[in-house]
């Protein structure tokens, strides 16, 4: 079944469920460590623009840019995103590389989208690919150390993010794409931002690996003030990738 057939309906697990027997175990510490050791020296580390399609659109991907060609996390959330109906609405991008989740929103109808990097080379791929694409009047890219650059109003209706899913040091800053600092430093503040920058009701998406520490994400997703949800998944040889949809956790069901 292709990602876009995985109802959010079909699907029902917790952040927590899926934790368990995940980077807990030296195994998946391996195989995170493997695919990394790959992933920076030939794709994330290496120079030159590169000209590729995913989701429909033509991106340029600069050198320290994440590249969705390779990484399918990329094309699984966007056509996940292409599948939402966001007609009238504000959506944030953080994280957003090439732009490609950007794109997918606008092209799903948002009526503004705004799309944040903390890599100066991604906001000017997010830019110039938003032009490319003819969708440039309804994104623009700001760089921004997660919502940390934007006055507090107006809100939003979706915030969508595809982080660095593993925790760790990064070496520079295309390895930012992939290591999220010791204890996801560089994304702990994402959760509250985002809930502060959300209407009532709104909702945040949220990509991470099987292969993340589930357990530390879940405890500061919920430390946030949100609940979640898996709302798709898709496996790809040794991983699985994990969409969660975050809402606002009641009041009654906020952590002490
Ligand atoms: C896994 S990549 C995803 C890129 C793109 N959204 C995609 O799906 O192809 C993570 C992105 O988050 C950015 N990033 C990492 N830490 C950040 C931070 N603190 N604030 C904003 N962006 C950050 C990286 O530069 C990178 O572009």
């Amino acid at each position: 079944m292709t990602e876009a057939g995985l109802t959010r309906s079909r699907i029902a697990a917790t952040l927590s469920a899926e934790s368990h027997g995940n980077r807990d175990s030296l195994g998946s510490r391996l195989v995170a460590d493997f695919v990394h050791f790959f992933a920076y020296h030939f794709v994330l580390a290496r120079g030159g623009h590169r000209n590729v399609s995913a989701a429909g659109f033509r991106l340029e991907v600069a050198p320290t840019v994440f590249d969705p060609r390779i990484f399918r996390v990329s094309e699984f959330f966007a056509r996940f995103v292409l599948a939402l109906d966001l007609r009238g609405k504000r959506v944030a991008d953080v994280g957003t590389g090439t732009g490609i989740l950007a794109l997918a929103a606008a092209r799903a109808g948002a009526s503004e989208v705004v799309a944040l990097d903390i890599n100066p080379a991604a906001v000017r791929a997010a830019e110039q690919n938003a032009a490319r694409n003819h969708l440039a009047e309804r994104i623009v890219a700001v760089q921004s150390d997660l919502l940390a650059a934007l006055p507090p109003r107006p809100t939003f209706d979706v915030i969508i993010s595809d982080p660095p899913p593993f925790p760790g040091e990064p070496r520079d800053m295309a390895d930012r794409a992939w290591h999220a600092g010791p204890g996801y430093r560089d994304v702990v503040n994402l959760f509250a931002q985002a809930k502060s920058r959300l209407v009532p009701g709104g909702v945040m998406y949220l990509s991470l690996s099987h292969h993340s520490d589930l357990k530390l994400l879940g405890k500061l997703i919920a430390d946030g003030g949100f609940q979640s949800r898996l709302a798709a998944e898709h496996s790809i040889w040794i991983d699985r990738l994990l969409l969660f949809e975050l809402r606002q956790a009641a009041a009654n069901e906020q952590p002490a």
